[in-house]
């Protein structure tokens, strides 16, 4: 696989044309950003984790009916993936009270929900990805009726098959973004599913494990990455 002209670079991925139309390169960065890039910095070897944890999460997801935009892993830091239409809305499924819902809503961090609360978010930098509904992605047009449905369903199916995955690594699954766009009509799952874009708790500490350690600045966050790496690639 030739990689060719950079398309694309984001906070934490670059992507690369290749000689194949239909398929593009995600390059994954040490890069760490967040507060919408307001702080910024870099976490070793987070490139490498990321592109392995994502690589096996697409691949079991996969097994299990959903479709995703994973090709292949490349190598350490690149994963081959089909060419998406990114569809502009951020899918946020969340088990447990943590991050923007505490500050909007007045929530206790760690109440569980009975049932998961899913939320749509605009994808828009500019505007710091404000919460949306789904009238605004209708009247809009960032997604048809039918694509917001297929959003919901497969959101709430990956919602349960992650949670089952990490409750059985002894991780709790707290919340996470999912990112979807269309490849020859279809509606496939995209992005990168990675301990920069999930609340991932110790079960029984609920000691934090994913980017929150860089948001507030919690210390040892290359080894609570290293750990995810470790329970869910080495098994
Ligand atoms: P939030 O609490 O900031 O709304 O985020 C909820 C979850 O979704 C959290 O695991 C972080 C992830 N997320 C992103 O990675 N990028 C985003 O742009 C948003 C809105 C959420």
């Amino acid at each position: 696989m030739e990689r060719r002209e950079q398309l694309y670079e984001g906070k934490s991925k670059i992507i690369y044309a290749t000689d194949n139309p239909d398929q593009v390169i995600q390059y994954f960065k040490d890069d760490a950003s967040a507060f919408n890039g307001v702080k910024k910095g870099t976490i070793v070897d987070k490139g490498g984790i990321n592109n392995a944890v994502s690589s096996k999460m697409f691949q079991y997801l996969e097994t299990k009916g959903t479709k995703t935009h994973f090709v292949e892993q490349l190598n350490d830091r690149e994963m081959l993936v089909k060419h998406l239409d990114i569809i502009p809305v951020e899918v946020v499924l969340r088990n447990v009270a943590a991050g923007s819902l505490c500050k909007r809503l007045g929530v206790k961090e760690g109440l569980e929900f009975p049932d998961p609360i899913l939320e749509f978010f605009y994808k828009n930098d500019d505007l710091g990805d404000p919460m949306i509904n789904e009238c605004h992605i209708d009247i809009f047009k960032w997604a048809t009726k039918d694509e917001v449905a297929q959003l919901k369903e497969q959101g709430l199916k990956i919602n349960k098959l992650l949670f089952d995955f990490y409750r059985e690594r002894k991780i709790r699954l707290v919340d996470f973004k999912l990112e979807f766009g269309r490849h020859n009509g279809e509606v496939l799952l995209g992005d990168e599913i990675s301990p920069d874009g999930c609340r991932l708790w110790n079960w029984d500490t609920n000691e934090k494990m994913d980017k929150d350690r860089f948001r507030f600045d919690l210390g040892s966050v290359e080894e609570k990455y290293q750990e995810i790496y470790n329970l869910v690639c080495k098994d």
